[in-house]
């Protein structure tokens, strides 16, 4: 697989992937001792975490001849794995087809269009719907010729891509000293892949996965049930069914956030830190930021995922109009002097 090694001219943007910067907070702590870095992945070319998974889906599928020349990749995604496809597709010369619910930012919709993709924009609905994304794309890979179904969510490629790039990366930015890992599932590829390399290295490493509320992933730790789903509004994370790509084995612990606390962290950070960031980061930073606090001890490391970039919600985390229409208008700044000049 294509991995980021030396500042030399590269080849192509493919061989840009990787090697993300690892970046430490220093204002959302709050004054906690413990210290926090975040793995930056929006640095990545499509802007996610999910670069990692797309050239690595298409270079497997390739080499098991699932894929050929001017072939079809297809695949039901909340926008960043899409983005991700579409990044490596560009290169290589494939064609896109991908299915999103109408839940996800419009943003994303228009960045897959403007990579060429077809996008198909589904309900949002229950898995056993047949409008469900994944069982319309499954539908478009069966009926397309020449196509290649991704299937983020059962093709263990992915969390095999974040054993290989990622969980590494981590390991030898923090020299071995991370004690604490923490990132949020969505399909559970780079919290699994990841975290199953830094506890091969130390067993000792704790796991922290965060989940929304309303997704079944945090529920299922604890009691081996999957219980009844409910809407959140924090988009590439959590779930109301179980992927097989989420290995329960190599996590610690489930910890649940709402979407105003996500959404908060997220504008802190960007405001604080000059970290443009979504929600699902806001998320996974509260947590680390939880745990700075717990374990109060200079010499830990968290390590923490940097999902993606914040320029993906502006219509949403950082509209006003929209955190008023979702009964988060807490959030939004209102100008100190009513006799200032009217903002737009
Ligand atoms: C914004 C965002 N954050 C986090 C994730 C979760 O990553 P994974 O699918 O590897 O669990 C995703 C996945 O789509 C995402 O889009």
């Amino acid at each position: 697989m294509t991995h980021k090694a030396h500042p030399r001219p590269y080849d192509d943007v493919l061989a840009t992937i990787g090697w993300t910067p690892m970046i430490r907070l220093n204002r959302v702590t709050d004054g906690a001792r413990t210290p926090i870095y975040v793995k930056a992945e929006s640095f990545n070319p499509g802007g996610s975490v999910k670069d990692r998974i797309g050239i690595a889906l298409i270079e497997a599928a390739e080499a098991e001849g699932a894929l050929h020349p001017g072939g079809t990749i297809v695949e039901g995604t909340s926008g960043n794995t899409g983005i991700g496809l579409a990044v490596a597709a560009a290169v290589k010369g494939y064609q896109c087809v991908f299915t999103i619910p109408d839940k996800m930012s419009d943003e994303k919709v228009r960045l897959l269009r403007a990579f060429g993709a077809r996008v198909i924009v589904t309900p949002t609905v229950e898995p056993d719907h047949p409008e469900y994304y994944g069982t319309v794309a499954r539908r478009i890979a069966e009926e397309t010729p020449n196509s290649f179904l991704a299937d983020q969510f059962y093709n263990q490629v992915n969390p095999d891509a974040h054993y290989r790039t990622t969980g590494p990366e981590i390991w030898e930015q923090t020299e071995g000293r991370v004690t604490h890992f923490v990132a949020s599932p969505g399909t559970g590829g780079t919290i699994s892949g990841a975290a199953r390399f830094l506890k091969e290295r130390n067993p000792d490493v704790r796991v922290i996965a965060g989940d929304p509320e309303g997704s079944v992933f945090a529920g299922y730790s604890r009691t081996g049930e999957v219980g009844e789903g409910a809407a959140y509004k924090v988009e590439g994370i959590g779930n109301d069914k179980l992927p097989a790509t989420l290995h329960f084995d190599w996590i610690d612990e489930f910890r649940t956030v709402d979407d105003h606390t996500s959404f908060h962290m997220a504008r802190r950070i960007t405001r604080e830190e000059g970290l443009f960031v979504g929600g699902s980061t806001g998320l996974i930073v509260h947590i680390a930021v939880e745990i700075a606090r717990e374990v109060d001890d200079p010499e830990a490391c968290i390590v923490a995922i940097l999902c993606d970039t914040g320029e993906r919600y502006l219509s949403k985390v950082f509209n006003d109009e929209w955190l008023e229409e979702n009964g988060m208008g807490d959030l939004v700044d209102r100008p100190e002097s009513p006799d200032g000049p009217e903002e737009r």
